[in-house]
C-alpha cells in the first residue's frame, strides 16, 4: 500500500507544497519575519499592508508615503531571507489601496491577496490589458459565491482576464469578517457550505479561460485533519492565520502571543469594528471599555480606511491594533480566529507546518486503509 503525498497547490507557474498559505495579518502581525519563515517551510508567506507604515517615523505627517516605503522595505527584507513564495495582502478598504497594489506588483511579489471589500476595479496604473503577463498572481478573498461572481464578471468585462485563484474565508476566521453579524453562527454560511458554492461559480471560468483557478479555504482551519477535510470538499489549498500567530517567527510582540495562550473559548467575541464590518477578537479591558460606551478622543490625520467614519467611531482601530502588536493591550486588543483558545504553546513555523502535514497524511492513510485500497498519488 502506498500513501498519497500532500497535494501541491498550483497557481499558474507557482507550485506550493504543502498547500498552506499564511493569511496576511495587519497591523504588523505578519511582516518579513513570519512571511519569510513560512516561505522557507514551503508555504506562502504573506506580508499584510494594513497599517504597515505605522512603524515608520513620518507616519503621522506622511502616511501614504510611509505605507509605500514600509511595504517596499518589508518585501525586500523578506526576499533577502527566502527564495520561497511570498505574497502581499491589501485590504480593499484601505485608502491607499491603489498605491499598495502597484508597489507589490513593482516589487514582483508572487501573489497579491485582496480582501475586506470587493476588488472590482484595479489601479489604473497597472497594465490592465495584460494582467495575465504580470509576475504577480491576483487572489481575491471572498465570503460568498455572490461576491466571487461579482468580481469575476467585472474583471472579465473590464480586463478580459479573471483572478488566478480565490480564497474563500468562512465565518470562523480572525479579524474582519465578510458576514453580517447574524450570519456568523448560521450553518448556511459555514465554510463547508460556501466553499462548494464558490467552486461552482468559478468552474465555468476555468473552461472559458483554459486554466485552473484554484479555490483556497480559510477560517477555523486548525489541524492537518481540517486541511484534509476541506481539500476533500474541493479546496486546493488552505489559508491559516491563528496558528501562525502562535509561532516564534510571528512579528507580534510576546505579549500579543501571550493573549492567545491565555484566552478561553468564551473570551473570543465578535465586535463591531470601526471599519464597518464585524470582527473576531479576544475580549479584554479595552474592548469592555468600548462596549460600555466609553469613547476615545483622537485625531485622525490619516484617514487610512475609506469606510471608517472617524468622527463618530469610538476609537481608532489602527492605533488600537498597533498598540496590541507592540504589547500594549491596555490600549488595544488582539484579533483572533474562533480556535485561538486551542493554542497552548508557541512553536517554530517549520514545526507547525511539519505537524500539519503529518496530521494530514495520518488521516489520508487511515482513509485509504478503511477503503482497503491504495490512495492516488497526487
Ligand atoms: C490577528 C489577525 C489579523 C488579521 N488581519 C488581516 C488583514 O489585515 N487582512 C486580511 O485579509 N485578513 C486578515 N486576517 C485574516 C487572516 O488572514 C486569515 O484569513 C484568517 O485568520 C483565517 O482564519 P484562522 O485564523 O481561523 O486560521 C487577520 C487574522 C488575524 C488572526
Amino acid at each position: 500500500m502506498y500513501i498519497e503525498n500532500i497535494q501541491t497547490l498550483k497557481i499558474g507557474n507557482l507550485e506550493i507544497g504543502p498547500p498552506i498559505i499564511q493569511g496576511g495579518m495587519g497591523v504588523g502581525i505578519s511582516l518579513s519575519g513570519l512571511a519569510s519563515a513560512v516561505a522557507n517551510a514551503g508555504g506562502v508567506g504573506v506580508i499584510a499592508t494594513a497599517g504597515i507604515g505605522q512603524f515608520e517615523p513620518d507616519w503621522d505627517t506622511n502616511s501614504k508615503e510611509a505605507d509605500k516605503r514600509a511595504l517596499q522595505k518589508e518585501i525586500r527584507k523578506t526576499r533577502d531571507k527566502t527564495d520561497g513564495i511570498i505574497g502581499v495582502n491589501v485590504m480593499v478598504a484601505l485608502s491607499d489601496f491603489d498605491d499598495l497594489v502597484q508597489c507589490a506588483v513593482d516589487e514582483r511579489a508572487n501573489m497579491l491577496f485582496l480582501g475586506a471589500g470587493l476588488p472590482i476595479r484595479l489601479p489604473k496604473t497597472l497594465p490592465l490589458d495584460r494582467l495575465g503577463e504580470l509576475a504577480t498572481k491576483f487572489v481575491p478573498i471572498v465570503s460568498s459565491a455572490r461576491a466571487a461572481k461579482i468580481i469575476f464578471k467585472s474583471w472579465e468585462k473590464r480586463y478580459g482576464h479573471v483572478p488566478d485563484a480565490v480564497v474563500v474565508e468562512g465565518p470562523l476566521a480572525g479579524g474582519h469578517l465578510g458576514f453580517k453579524k447574524e450570519q456568523i453562527n448560521n450553518p448556511d454560511y459555514a465554510l463547508e457550505k460556501i466553499l462548494p458554492e464558490v467552486i461552482s461559480v468559478i468552474k465555468p471560468y476555468e473552461k472559458q479561460f483554459h486554466r485552473s483557478i484554484p479555490v483556497i479555504a480559510a477560517g477555523g482551519i486548525y489541524t492537518g485533519a481540517d486541511i484534509h477535510r476541506f481539500m476533500q470538499l474541493g479546496a486546493q489549498g488552505v489559508q491559516m492565520g491563528t496558528r501562525f500567530v502562535a509561532t516564534y517567527e510571528c512579528d507580534a510582540s510576546p505579549e500579543f502571543k501571550e493573549v492567545y495562550l491565555n484566552c478561553k473559548k468564551e473570551d473570543i467575541v465578535i465586535i463591531d469594528s470601526p471599519v464597518g464590518l464585524p470582527g473576531r477578537a479576544i475580549r479584554n479591558k479595552f474592548l469592555e471599555r468600548v462596549s460600555s460606551g466609553i469613547k476615545e478622543t483622537f485625531k485622525c490625520p490619516w484617514k487610512c480606511l475609506t469606510s471608517c467614519d472617524f468622527k463618530n467611531v469610538p476609537y481608532c482601530i489602527g492605533r488600537a491594533l498597533t498598540n496590541a502588536k507592540k504589547g500594549n493591550l491596555e490600549e488595544g486588543f488582539a484579533f483572533a480566529g474562533a480556535n485561538a483558545y486551542r493554542v497552548d504553546k508557541i512553536i517554530p513555523v517549520k514545526e507547525l507546518i511539519e505537524t500539519l502535514v503529518e496530521q494530514y497524511l495520518a488521516v489520508a492513510m487511515q482513509q485509504s486503509m478503511v477503503a482497503g485500497m491504495p490512495t492516488q498519488n497526487a
